[in-house]
């Protein structure tokens, strides 16, 4: 039978990069869940929603065909047959997937979406509410934090402008899944870590 291997963490813990290694690592599919609500947010800019008309949030998921695959080991989200790439990461979803992922609508089509992803495979997921929601039941959770300044810190070395603060904000404190320390869960401050010492630390933590 195939596991999952849950991984959560707040926004540029660094959560994304111990995935991708552990995925490669043990040879398991990789799934980036922020890369799905991102792809709902990026598909209400161009179908011109405003970010707080939820009714018109709910009523395009019934219009949009929403396909997510695998392409080289890793998840790939199709909007109308779109893979929307690096507009996924600009400013203007930023802003807006916090709360976008807030509405249930769009919560449960996901997590049914992610949870169908286990049929192809043995996977790495990581999110917001993966060991708490979407796997409870896996043995296999992580929780990937680091201190704030130190996560503004990353997403500034990337090179991308982002609202890191008000999305953790708005992510811890939404009523449908809040970004939490998931039951079972073992904590990783990566903040004094290197990403290979942080893998190897995930990796002894699997193990036991
Ligand atoms: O930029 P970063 O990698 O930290 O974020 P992300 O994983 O791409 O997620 C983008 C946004 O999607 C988050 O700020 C959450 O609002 C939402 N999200 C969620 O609600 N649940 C998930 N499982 C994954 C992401």
């Amino acid at each position: 039978p195939h596991f999952a291997i849950a991984i959560d963490g707040p926004a540029a813990s660094g959560k994304s990069t111990v995935a991708r290694r552990l995925a490669e690592k043990l040879g398991l599919i990789m799934i980036n869940t922020g890369a799905m609500y991102r792809a709902i947010a990026w598909a209400s800019i161009q179908h011109g929603i405003d970010a707080s008309d939820t009714e018109g949030v709910i009523a395009m998921l019934d219009r949009i065909d929403l396909r997510c695959g695998v392409r080289d080991r890793g998840s790939i989200i199709l909007v109308d047959g779109v893979d929307a790439g690096d507009a996924l990461r600009e400013d203007a979803v930023n802003s807006r997937v916090s709360a976008i992922a807030a509405i249930p609508e769009v919560r449960r089509l996901l997590v049914e979406k992610q949870r169908d992803y286990l049929e192809l495979g043995s996977l790495v997921m990581e999110g917001r509410d993966i060991g708490s929601v979407v796997f409870p039941d896996t043995p296999y959770k992580l929780y990937v934090d680091a201190s704030e300044e130190v996560r503004l810190a990353r997403r500034s070395a990337e090179g991308l402008a982002d609202v890191v603060s008000q999305r953790d904000k708005e992510d811890s404190s939404r009523k449908t899944s809040p970004l939490v320390v998931a039951e079972g869960a073992t904590v990783i401050d990566s903040s004094e870590m290197t990403i290979e010492e942080v893998v190897d630390e995930a990796m002894s933590i699997l193990k036991s």
